[in-house]
């Protein structure tokens, strides 16, 4: 199939003013917390879906007034309202009983967020499905929070780690430690611990600043900063909870930039 045969199927899964068409899913990227910060795509795609099927991290106050059927999957760590075949059979449903389904997702749906799964199970059974970027946590989290993820100087490069990791040692990728660079971490909170020790033992410095963001453009952010010597500790005393954003790097000491949570 050439690019053109590609981009010809794609457009035929979305209407020409943007709106959705039946029996397609949408995997749609709900953005980092603030509702305005979904892309105009995804936000015509809501407005003109049959369904919603959304996770937790998707802001409640994106879908909580469309009048099409709402379905929470609520997948927070440790509590799953459907587990993930659960989500993936609804879905084939939704979409082969001729419904416009939109699958909205915290961020961006394809940034540890499972989105290339999803779309993989539903191309095997035979349902077409669109992928709408959204704005990921792994970059607005920090900005936010007013730290930029490079910064000419101090990073000129990022890495977005897991610290829930799949593979069967379940051993963090983290990088050999270059000053240049800033690791952001995703699901860091429960693993604290075991990723601060890491990278430890790969060289990270002890001084080296880190920053954990928590609920990200929502009226209840948090920001805590500290150093990676002192950041398991310093976690615990801030009481820090899920869903947070770790920036772990010289760019985490920063507070470039003034940030707007509506
Ligand atoms: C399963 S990952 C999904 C990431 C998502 N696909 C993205 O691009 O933002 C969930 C993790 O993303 C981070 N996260 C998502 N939304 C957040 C928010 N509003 N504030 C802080 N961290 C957030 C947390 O590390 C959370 O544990």
């Amino acid at each position: 199939m050439t690019m053109n045969d590609l981009r010809h199927r794609a457009s035929l899964l979305i209407a020409p003013d943007g709106s959705a068409v039946p029996g397609v899913v949408y995997l749609v990227g709900a953005g980092p917390g603030a509702p305005d910060l979904i892309t105009l795509r995804g936000w015509r795609l809501l407005q003109s879906c049959d369904v919603v099927v959304y996770d937790s991290l998707a802001d409640a106050r994106l879908h909580a007034e469309l009048t099409c059927e709402r379905i929470n999957v609520g997948k927070r760590s440790g509590s799953h309202t459907l587990s993930q075949e659960e989500i993936n059979a609804l879905l084939v449903r939704l979409s082969k009983a001729g419904k416009r389904v939109v699958r909205l997702k915290g961020g961006d749906p394809f940034v540890l967020g499972r989105g290339s799964e999803e779309a993989a199970w539903l191309a095997e059974h035979g349902v077409s499905c669109l992928a709408i970027p959204g704005v990921s946590s792994s970059v607005a989290g920090p900005l936010l929070a007013g730290i930029p993820v490079t910064h000419r100087g101090l990073a000129d490069a990022f890495c977005v780690v897991s610290a829930h990791p799949r593979g069967e040692d379940r051993s963090f990728t983290f990088p050999a430690y270059q000053p240049q660079l800033t690791v952001v971490v995703l699901m860091g909170v429960h693993a604290l611990p075991r990723w601060q020790a890491s990278l430890s033992a790969l060289g990270y410095p002890a001084n080296l600043p880190v920053a954990f963001v928590t609920w990200a453009g929502r009226p209840q952010q948090r920001t805590l900063r500290t150093t990676l010597a002192n950041c398991a500790q310093a976690a615990e005393e801030f009481g820090l909870t899920a869903p947070t954003v770790a920036v772990v790097g010289r760019v985490a000491a920063l507070n470039a930039v003034p940030a707007y949570n509506p």
